[in-house]
């Protein structure tokens, strides 16, 4: 590393958690990183187009290597000296089994908290030395957490121990979800494999647009391709985030906003839709808003277009009518599912053995 950089990197080690959280998150970056490569996944902005190939096409080959019980032994061998957290204090179905699994598939051992209940922070411990315990007896730690922050902090505290151990981000707060977004431009490669790639595809994104840490996430990954345009759609109360525009346009990422579900589904090639996230609610504000309007419904297949997607990072309520998951076009159940191999691949890569995989 240039000698600039490092004497970087001790400057940040030197400052206290409030200063380093409020710096530019292009001058963190490399805080994350070790010998050059990703040490801690907590932003979609970390991601690059190299990075992203490499997940894909470790992924594609784990997905293909695990087909065969010998495969799939294999593949065990590989971690079965390491040992992972899973720390989730905030509900979660898909994301917490799926990173399970992952971690099943390349032969980690896994320990599990779900709880701030049933962990010591019931008696008074702080999540900060929570999770400095994990590190003594975890190889990598998963989390997700109500706190917006706390995953980096966890990062931050963990780079300036001994032994650090890389920090996964599973959701924190209303912030982010890389992962999820990384399964999902995954699941949109894959999709539009035989026309063109992601590259000049247009994508309406529907629903919770100011909390929904999915979106935004994927939002900042979008940067990573050519032509691509934005619609969001949402409730006037529940627009897009200001950050995410400022971004958008720094990016010079086209895009919309609008309140017309029918007319921005035309544009469509692929349809994100999200739930309302009524439990950031301060006042049960979300009572109010009519989100029938937002609901995508038999009567709207078609509207789109015949080879669009429809995608969601689920948990659904209304907003996706059951009678759609029948369509060729939705995707989500395959979404969900493409999210165990692309978390498989990037914790072969936070331990760098993905060139194990990759060259077999
Ligand atoms: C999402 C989340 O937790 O942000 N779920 C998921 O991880 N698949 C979406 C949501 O809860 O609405």
């Amino acid at each position: 590393m240039k000698k600039v950089e490092s004497k970087k990197i001790e400057k940040l080690k030197s400052i206290n958690w409030e200063e380093f959280y409020k710096t530019p998150l292009n001058n963190k970056l490399k805080y994350f990183e070790k010998n050059g490569r990703l040490f801690d996944m907590l932003f979609s902005q970390q991601l690059t187009p190299e990075i992203i190939s490499n997940l894909f096409a470790t992924a594609n080959k784990i997905r293909k290597i695990a087909k065969a019980k010998e495969g799939l032994d294999w593949l065990q061998t590989l971690l079965s000296h390491k040992r992972a957290m899973l720390y989730f204090v905030q509900p979660s179905t898909r994301t917490f089994v799926s990173f399970q699994s992952a971690c099943y598939i390349l032969g980690l051992k896994v320990s599990e908290i779900r709880s701030t209940s049933t962990s010591s922070e019931i008696k008074g411990e702080s999540a900060e030395d929570t999770i400095r315990t994990f590190s003594s007896y975890a190889d990598i730690i998963i989390m997700r957490h109500f706190e917006e922050g706390m995953a980096e902090k966890a990062a931050w505290m963990l780079n300036k121990i001994k032994r650090p151990i890389s920090i996964i981000n599973g959701g924190s707060g209303k912030d982010q979800h890389p992962t999820q977004a990384l399964l999902d431009l995954y699941t949109l490669d894959i999709s539009f494999a035989e026309r063109g790639g992601i590259n000049n595809k247009t994508i309406v994104m529907v629903g919770d647009l100011l909390r929904g840490r999915t979106v935004r996430s994927l939002s900042y990954l979008l940067k990573n391709y050519k032509g691509v345009k934005l619609i969001y759609v949402s409730p006037e109360y529940l627009r897009i985030g200001n950050e995410i525009k400022v971004f958008l346009k720094k990016h010079k990422i086209p895009f919309k906003e609008s309140a017309d579900l029918e007319k921005s589904l035309k544009e469509a090639d692929a349809v994100y839709m999200t739930r309302i996230q009524d439990e950031y609610d301060i006042n049960g504000e979300s009572k109010d808003i009519d989100y029938t309007k937002f609901h995508l419904n038999q009567k709207h297949l078609k509207l789109l277009k015949k080879d669009a997607i429809i995608m969601h990072p689920l948990p659904r309520r209304q907003e996706l009518d059951v009678e759609i998951d029948n369509d060729p076009r939705a995707k989500y159940w395959r979404q969900e599912r493409n999210g165990m191999w692309i978390r498989a691949a990037l914790i072969a890569y936070l331990f760098g053995i993905e060139d194990k995989i990759l060259n077999i």
